[in-house]
């Protein structure tokens, strides 16, 4: 059945539809009929979604939900979240509502500092190398000029620009380690297009430095590109109460806070366990940068580098118990954008933005922060009360039932049942089945 294609992406979307269905489906026509059941009805929001990337052939649903009672910094917020995981916004809901009646989040964005880097081999004298840095650097500067000037004129640009020796790892490697502060952009192109001027900038230079013999003239530039692991692009939120305000579950107040602080520990003891906390939090934070039109992968590399920033991975939120004070708080990188890319392309992200009363970068980094402290938060509290299982069953239930194809009246009678019973796979099939038997 496979065959390969030639000239694929010339083909028109029908084309591309009609070869996809016949060539790799068992039933073209109904294929087709999925395909077109998620095209969008206006033409013109279809047309936007077909050039976002190449090869377009449907639009592939996420669920967009809110959050609200969000109090953050004193503001009110009703916070976005696109996520198909049926447990993580009632979640998030849960515990914005909990720490609403306790004085809400505090978030505070330690650094603004993006990175990129040249990477190239010099394998000659290296205090030559340090001369030719410092005569040619006001010229990286002055390269780019025609690329920095709206950003400095907002207040931004290139930091620094740092030459690094790296060749104790690989013979000759050296760096321009560069940062920059790209605003409310998330900043990559901006970033690669300066990075790829001082590539050539750095070659031309070197190419006609007298003091250069001909092998140190040919510096080899590898690659230009940005990093995304950002530990200066940094932001905290916290949360805390006195002990005894954390009433409300089945534990007691000061046992449930003793437990949080133990799980914590737990997580930042051991990987096995930090992953899964950390995508607790990652369920928190992934959902927000998606509904915002943010780089999620960007977002989730450079916070698992960050988890690992000690040499071993570890919990991205702490907690501790001081003088009665329950304290709770994240520390994440959170390279994000509120202008350019699809944050002025995408309607729902547009709407999302609005939602979010049309945040700086500043600003949705500590809502996202947020969002990921008090995703943790909600799953913690469950694992070390509860158990998750009942509160994630519950909210799957309805998953299962359409799996097992109950009908609008049973799927009530069903979530009405099992309120304050156990939700398994059989303990839902046979209830069901108990319901169509009548
Ligand atoms: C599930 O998506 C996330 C949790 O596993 C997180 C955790 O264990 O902390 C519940």
């Amino acid at each position: 059945m496979s065959v390969p294609v030639e000239g694929f992406s010339k083909l028109s979307k029908n084309q591309k539809i009609n070869w996809l269905v016949t060539n790799y489906t068992k039933n073209p026509e109904e294929s087709k009929k999925v395909l077109e059941q998620y095209w969008n009805n206006d033409a013109s929001v279809q047309k936007l979604h077909d050039e976002f990337i190449e090869n377009t052939i449907s639009n592939y649903y996420l669920p967009f939900a809110v959050a609200p009672n969000f109090l953050i910094n004193e503001k009110l917020y009703v916070i976005p979240m696109a996520i198909e995981e049926s447990s993580v916004v009632a979640a998030a809901s849960k515990a914005a509502k909990f720490w609403l009646e306790r004085g809400g989040f505090k978030s505070e964005v330690l650094g603004t500092e993006k990175v990129g880097q040249v990477h190239f081999i010099f394998k000659g004298d290296k205090a030559k190398l340090h001369q030719f840095f410092n005569t040619i650097k006001p010229n990286f500067y002055k390269d780019t000029a025609s690329i920095t000037k709206s950003m400095e004129k907002r207040g931004g640009g290139i930091s620094d620009i740092q030459l690094r020796d790296l060749s104790d790892k690989i013979e000759g490697y050296h760096q321009l380690h560069c940062t920059f502060e790209t605003l409310d952009a998330m900043g990559a192109n901006f970033i690669n297009s300066c990075l790829e001027q001082f590539a050539k900038t750095l070659q031309e230079g070197a190419a006609s430095y007298i003091d250069f013999t001909d092998e140190e003239k040919a510096i080899e530039v590898v690659m230009s590109i940005l990093s995304n692991y950002v530990p200066n692009c940094l932001v905290k939120a916290e949360v805390s109460c006195p002990v005894e305000a954390l009433d409300g579950d089945t534990i007691a107040p000061n046992e449930f806070a003793k437990k949080m602080v133990r799980a914590i520990e737990i997580a930042k003891a051991e990987p096995y366990r930090a992953v899964t906390h950390n995508k607790g939090i990652m369920n928190g934070i992934d959902s927000v940068v998606l509904a915002t039109g943010n780089d999620f992968r960007a977002v989730e590399a450079g916070i698992h580098a960050y988890a690992a920033k000690d040499g071993s991975y570890s919990s991205l939120t702490h907690a501790s118990i001081e003088d009665g004070i329950f304290k709770f708080w994240i520390e994440v990188p959170l390279a994000l954008g509120t202008v350019g890319g699809l944050t002025s392309l995408h309607p729902l992200v547009k709407l999302a933005m609005q939602i979010l009363q049309n945040p700086t970068a500043k600003e949705l980094m500590q809502i996202i922060a947020v969002a990921g402290l008090a995703q943790n938060f909600a799953a913690v509290r469950s694992l070390v009360t509860t158990g998750i299982q009942k509160g994630h069953m519950k909210m799957h239930l309805l998953n299962m039932l359409n799996q097992m194809g109950a009908t609008e009246n049973e799927k009530q009678q069903l979530v009405d049942y099992f309120k304050d019973k156990t939700v398994t796979n059989a303990s839902v099939r046979e209830a069901l089945e108990k319901i169509q038997a009548k």
